[in-house]
Parts: C-alpha cells; sequence; structure tokens
C-alpha cells in the first residue's frame, strides 16, 4: 500500500514538527514527564509516534518507549533523528487500530505503563468504529492502572467561517526546501465534526518544483462522547486540559484543544 504520509515525513519536521517547534516538544515532554512519573510509568507507548519528536525527548528523560506509526517515512525519519542523537530506535509499523496484534507479533513485551497520543493524531481515527477499535487495543496494551495520555480538537470549535475558502496555511520561504501549502477545507458530509482538509503543496526543493494534492478527513471530538467511549473500554478520564502543555483547566466552550490523561481501571 502506498504510503499516504511520504509527502508529510519528509518536510514535517520543517512544517509543524521538531524543527519548527522545538520548545513545544521539549515542554510537552516535561509535562508528559510529570504525569508518568507520578503514575510511576517507565515503559511507554508512543502511538502514530509520526518523526519522534516525543520518542526523543522522552527517551532524553529516561523513559523506555516504542514508537508506532502507520507511515514507513514518518519511522524512517524518526530513526535517523534518535541514530544522531546515539539513542536506541523501537519502532512498530503498523495501524493504530491494530496495534495489539502488531506488537504481539512484532515480539514488544507487554504491557506497557502508558500510551501517549500526541500532535492530534487521533484526528486520523474518524468514526465511531475505528475509534471503538483502537480504544479496545489501547485498552489491552496498557496493564491495570496504565495512562493513557492524548491530545485532540474539540469539535465545538470546529467554525463555519474556516471552511469552504482557499487559505494559506503555511509558507516557508527559508534557504533549503521553499514550501506554499494552500488549504481547501469543509466538513464531512456524514459527520459535521469531520474536516476534511484539501491541501495542495506547491514545492520548490533545491530547484525542483513539483506539486502534490492531499486529502485528510480529520475528526474533532466531543468530549461527552469521548469521555463514554474511554469509560466503556474500562479507562477513566483523570484530567483535562485546555492547552497543549496542560496548563489550563479544559473548557469545552473556551477552548480548541482536549489534552486528557486517562487511567485504565
Ligand atoms: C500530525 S502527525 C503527529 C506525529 C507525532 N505524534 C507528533 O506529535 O509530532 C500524525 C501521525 O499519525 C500517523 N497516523 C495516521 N493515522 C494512523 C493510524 N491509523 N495508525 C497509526 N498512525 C497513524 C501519521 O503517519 C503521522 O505520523
Amino acid at each position: 500500500m502506498k504510503d499516504p504520509f511520504s509527502l508529510e515525513a519528509k518536510y514535517y519536521d520543517k512544517i509543524w514538527g521538531s524543527t519548527r517547534n522545538p520548545e513545544l516538544y521539549e515542554e510537552q515532554a516535561l509535562f508528559l514527564h510529570r504525569v508518568l512519573e507520578k503514575h510511576e510509568a517507565v515503559r511507554v507507548l508512543d502511538l502514530a509516534c509520526g518523526t519522534g519528536g516525543h520518542y526523543l525527548e522522552l527517551s532524553k528523560l529516561g523513559y523506555e518507549i516504542v514508537g508506532l506509526d502507520i507511515s514507513q517515512a514518518m519511522l524512517e525519519r524518526a530513526r535517523q533523528k534518535l541514530s544522531e542523537e546515539g539513542l536506541k530506535a523501537d519502532f512498530v509499523l503498523s495501524d493504530m487500530k491494530a496495534a495489539y496484534s502488531s506488537l504481539e507479533r512484532e515480539k514488544v513485551s507487554l504491557p506497557f505503563d502508558a500510551a501517549i497520543c500526541m500532535g492530534y493524531s487521533l484526528a486520523h481515527i474518524p468514526d465511531d468504529r475505528s475509534l471503538e477499535q483502537t480504544l479496545e487495543e489501547v485498552r489491552r496494551i496498557l496493564r491495570q492502572d496504565g495512562l493513557l495520555i492524548f491530545l485532540v480538537r474539540n469539535a465545538k470549535h470546529l467554525r463555519d467561517d474556516l471552511m469552504r475558502q482557499v487559505r494559506m496555511e503555511t509558507l516557508l520561504n527559508e534557504p533549503g526546501p521553499q514550501l506554499a501549502l494552500l488549504c481547501y477545507n469543509y466538513r464531512d458530509d456524514s459527520n459535521p465534526d469531520v474536516l476534511v482538509w484539501n491541501a495542495l503543496w506547491l514545492i520548490n526543493d533545491h530547484g525542483k518544483t513539483d506539486f502534490q494534492v492531499r486529502t485528510h478527513r480529520l475528526r474533532w471530538f466531543r468530549y461527552g462522547h469521548l469521555k463514554q467511549s474511554l469509560e466503556d473500554h474500562n479507562i477513566s478520564v483523570i484530567s483535562t486540559y485546555g492547552d497543549a502543555l496542560g496548563q489550563e483547566g479544559f473548557q469545552e466552550d473556551v477552548h480548541d484543544s482536549m489534552l486528557m490523561v486517562c487511567r485504565k481501571r
């Protein structure tokens, strides 16, 4: 199967990831560290780890991490970054909907003390059935009292004024690859909490110009619905924050993001 994230993987760190946002990864890792330490969690599964921004920072803090992602290209980039830092790279190529069986197949020792899913990656789990599947896999991966920590978007804030207009999402005009990312978004007809993100990538990579079009269906979540789905899988919400660094308590009418800290019962 063609890797749907191969283009993103090539430019991810420059546009959204750790080259662009080194402090974000460090600060998020410190937040995670505070929570993990409090719950005596040492072995952590980084679900949809991407190019390994959190993996790298948590490894530096002494955690034993396994990264899982559906994209070979993302994992290759992550491996390269860890090897540059002289850190151990432990990755599994898998859809998170099949995380448990993939980890078993790869003989990764189970269970984990915690699983994280940062960078709004759960947005790629677009319907309830896939969400149920993913939560069931997570439940099986975690030890009793194990933690699940993840960041998602609050569907109450999916605004109509962001839809059906062409927007420049990113412009990277520096030495090295130059990029313009133009987006045209709309709500999915079958689920108004799903944003259909259409992106036109215009690329000038060392004199070679190219363009590519990408579409991703990205789910935003309702707090009450998500909490219930977690409960249905024996996972209780301990705390929810309204920002990516765990500084503000979440208020559904105020915040765009939900950073949720949960525990398997
Ligand atoms: C926005 S990136 C976030 C990466 C990383 N967690 C971070 O915060 O930098 C989303 C990641 O989710 C991965 N992904 C998307 N769907 C997935 C799935 N069904 N199972 C596992 N990984 C998936 C993509 O390959 C990509 O690496």
